[in-house]
């Protein structure tokens, strides 16, 4: 008899009596921790993907998770038999690559203007003074997804991109999307799900190769949820009609003049320096958040004459339309399916994720993945390679049916990886909101598709998706390639202008009271939108509009 334990893709043979924790460092797995297993600092969060069964019951310390999330310190094997798979909450490499900071887009080249200077020993953020010191001064920009978090770290006097690090959001133990994560922070008092955050960005900046007291500016973008949460916000308006950050309610109300935030290092908890600045770009509207925000300044929207369009695609998908003239934006609830949430054997576009899939003749797959170790999960660009290879050899229906009756496909027998029909539903679902809420945008701006002179698709997989399998599943519309622009993840991009440039801030700042915000769900024709883009089938570029 014996128990096969998984985490992080490598394998024990296991029983009863020792802690997951035990074991992982039999395996060399590292687990967060800073109270040496006592319970008490609750950053040893695994994920249980399959054998709860054989685990004890929660513990008290554990009661603030739920679903497959238990403390690795806490919970114990019962048994000697079955199969426990789980991992810690994933970390992308940390990449160190000294280099000039280079736009997406086809822009000319940023003026660096950054709102920290020095001045002899006296270091000055909008000319005020915040230490002495001759080191050096570095500023740090964060994209706080739903599911991944992306930190960037500049040396705020040369413009130099000197490392950058992605993690998984481990704020997912409160739920996958941002309404389970409003009523999680409504319910369970204390910051809780800021505090854990706060705990794993410190491990990560900690890491970085420079002195985080050195680190005197940081340009935080998120969608609105995120963000408040972080600024610890009460989020609970955000979550109820007409879902409006306490922020945006504050600007109505003439109590502030922006919906950007502002607190120090140290009320962040991060090991940055105490007295930087810690600023919360501003929000749009709504859902629309900052990372919306930073998209625009990511393609330079408030300069641009032509007609774009940018589709950010996330748990929660931005989608803004227009020029420098006119800019109509909307979110849409797309859920995190292309994230890999809700998906059997989805994950995030980190190590281990399956990011590239082809069907050769023989009905071979061939897998690509994510840094260089064995596949633990696919991720949204993966999966978008996969149902498009199903439609492409027939083994899936427009209607997301698989041939013959099969309810699931397997990508690897030995990993364990495998596709459902149920998770084509899941896929499906956010395919349509995502392309719902473009119909209606395009709608309302009184523009065909093929109207639009660059549609820039962003979002973590922007930059690795493959837009012909995009297309082919109608994930985006049947435009040609010179039209369709991959500006990989724009929202961070945005972040780091915004960071390096006082200029473009308040650009940002300006371009944000411009848009108009589209509420997809008063549009006359949003279901049938919703129903036609479930498919799995090219959307092509004529609908009726309503000007
Ligand atoms: S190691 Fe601190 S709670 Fe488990």
């Amino acid at each position: 008899m014996s128990l096969n334990l998984t985490i992080n893709g490598a394998v024990i043979e296991a029983g009863p009596g020792p802690s997951l924790f035990d074991y992982a460092d039999k395996l060399g797995v590292q687990v967060p921790t800073s109270c040496q297993k006592q319970g008490k600092c609750k950053e040893c969060i695994v994920e249980v993907v399959s054998g709860m069964e054989c685990l004890t019951e929660r513990t008290s310390e554990e009661s603030h998770l739920k679903d497959r999330f238990r403390l690795a310190c806490r919970c114990h094997l019962t048994t000697d038999t079955g199969e426990v798979r789980c991992h810690t909450m994933r970390r992308g490499q940390m990449r160190i690559e000294r280099q000039a900071f280079s736009l997406p887009a086809s822009h000319g080249k940023l003026q660096l203007d950054p709102a920290v200077t020095r001045d002899g020993d006296r270091i000055l953020i909008d000319g005020n003074e915040v230490d002495r010191s001759t080191g050096p001064i570095h500023g740090l920009a964060m994209d706080l997804g739903t599911t991944t978090i992306v930190l960037r770290l500049f040396d705020l006097e040369t413009g130099e991109l000197i490392a950058d690090s992605s993690l998984e959001n481990p704020q997912r133990f409160g739920g996958s999307d941002v309404m389970a994560r409003i009523q999680y922070d409504t319910t369970y008092p204390g910051k809780l799900l800021m505090r854990t955050v706060a705990g794993y960005l410190s491990r990560a900046i900690d890491e970085f190769p420079v002195d985080s007291r050195t680190i005197y500016e940081m340009v935080v973008v998120g969608n609105s949820t995120m963000r408040d949460i972080f600024f610890r916000q009460d989020v609970y308006s955000i979550g109820q009609s007409p879902y409006q950050s306490i922020t945006e309610i504050e600007l109505a109300a003439g109590k502030r003049t922006t919906t950007s935030l502002t607190q120090n290092g140290r009320k962040s908890l991060l090991p940055i320096h105490p007295q930087a600045r810690v600023y919360g770009a501003p929000i749009i509207s709504g859902h629309l958040g900052a990372d919306a925000a930073a998209c625009m300044l990511a393609v330079d929207l408030g300069n641009e004459d032509r007609t774009i369009a940018i589709m950010d695609i996330g748990t929660n998908t931005e989608l803004i339309v227009g020029n420098k003239r006119r800019i109509l934006a909307a979110s849409c609830p797309a859920g995190p399916a292309f994230e890999g949430g809700a998906i059997a054997c989805g994950m995030p576009g980190l190590d281990g994720a399956i990011e590239r899939v082809s069907l050769n003749g023989s009905g071979t797959f061939h897998l690509g993945v994510i840094g260089d170790v064995p596949p633990e999960g696919i991720c949204g660009s993966g999966l978008i390679d996969l149902m498009s290879e199903l439609v492409r050899t027939g083994q899936m229906n427009p209607m997301g049916r698989f041939q013959d009756g099969v309810d699931r496909i397997t990508l690897d027998d030995e990993q364990g990886i495998y596709f459902l029909e149920s998770d084509v539903n899941e896929l499906a679902q956010a395919k349509g909101a995502n392309m719902a809420g473009l119909q209606t945008v395009f709608s309302n701006y009184g523009l065909q598709f093929d109207e639009v002179d660059v549609f820039y698709l962003a979002g973590g997989f922007g930059r690795h998706v493959n837009v012909d399998a995009a297309r082919r599943i109608g994930l985006i519309p049947a435009l040609p390639d010179a039209k369709i622009v991959k500006v990989g993840n724009a929202a961070i991009e945005g972040a780091c202008i915004a960071l390096l440039s006082k200029t473009k801030r308040q650009e940002l700042e300006r371009l944000v009271r411009q848009v108009k915000h589209c509420r997809l769900e008063t549009h006359p024709h949003f279901f049938d939108f919703f129903v036609e883009g479930c498919q799995f089938k090219p959307v092509e570029s004529t609908l009726e509009v309503t000007g």
